[in-house]
């Protein structure tokens, strides 16, 4: 179920039997030469869908898909909040949420830079009720994953592309696209792969990248350590496939009242 589609009877419905809302997040960049700026919300987005397809008990709010990218800036077509613009916008979601009879938030995640700025909101809408020993709020619930952190999807895109897959416009993320956009192959498919050392991945890790012009100058085309030529729709369509089953899983261990 997305609430951009439904009415407002059928919100009020569906809280009868359900106070659980998931939450996709994503990012407006620069994808490398071949991969839509769109990606990361894409790819956020079509997990949910194919996770909550066939069942009522699922209700996905709209794709947060403007986030911190400050590092892509120097490539056309990037759209960056700053990490407390983005804090407040997730903060006013969860509190209109919140408002709605909503308590159970699970963010599925596309794009490393949104985490540290999420986390942060999220312990801030904590705060708000700890600090306060008369609150009588109602109890808040989150939970936040990056897709490509499900045990089986990270295995699947290790298998398919080992060192390959990079750190940024990764072939799995294009694949994902490619799946969902009907799209057969990338046009260009002779990108210089270039292999990242491994201190890299440590020091940048979760997208902590230096500012726009020094990003773009080490990576002019915009693909970091990923050889994207070798995504495919097909591909795609695995990753997608074992993703959505992953997060249906994951889904229902969250709103176990034991965890
Ligand atoms: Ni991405």
């Amino acid at each position: 179920m997305q609430l951009q589609l439904c009415t407002w009877p059928d919100v009020e419905r569906y809280l009868t039997h359900s106070s659980g809302v998931i939450i996709p997040v994503g990012s407006t960049e620069q994808h490398g030469p071949t991969g839509v700026i769109g990606t990361d919300a894409i790819c956020a987005e079509q997990i949910c869908l194919a996770a909550a397809d066939g069942y009522d008990d699922m209700l996905l709010a709209p794709t947060l898909a403007i986030s911190p990218a400050q590092f892509n800036l120097g490539f056309p077509g990037t759209i960056s909040l700053r990490a407390a613009t983005f804090m407040q916008v997730v903060t006013d979601t969860v509190e209109s949420l919140a408002r709605s009879g909503f308590t159970h938030f699970y963010f599925l995640n596309g794009h490393g830079a949104n985490l540290a700025a999420v986390r942060s909101a999220l312990h801030d809408l904590h705060q708000t009720r700890s600090i306060k020993p008369e609150n009588t709020m109602p109890e808040l619930k989150f939970r936040m994953r990056s897709w490509w952190d499900f045990a089986k999807t990270d295995a699947l895109r290790k298998n398919l592309y080992g060192d390959r897959e990079g750190m940024h416009a990764t072939p799995s993320e294009i694949s994902i696209t490619q799946s969902a956009l009907g799209v057969e192959r990338s046009a260009q498919s002779s990108i210089d792969y270039q292999k990242l050392h491994t201190s890299f991945y440590q020091n940048h890790a979760q997208d902590s990248h230096d500012d726009a012009r020094a990003h773009r100058s080490r990576f002019p085309d915009g693909h970091v350590g990923s050889d994207p030529s070798l995504s495919s729709a097909e591909h795609g369509q695995q990753l997608l496939d074992t993703a959505a089953g992953e997060l249906r899983a994951d889904w229902l261990d969250f709103l176990d009242e034991n965890n």
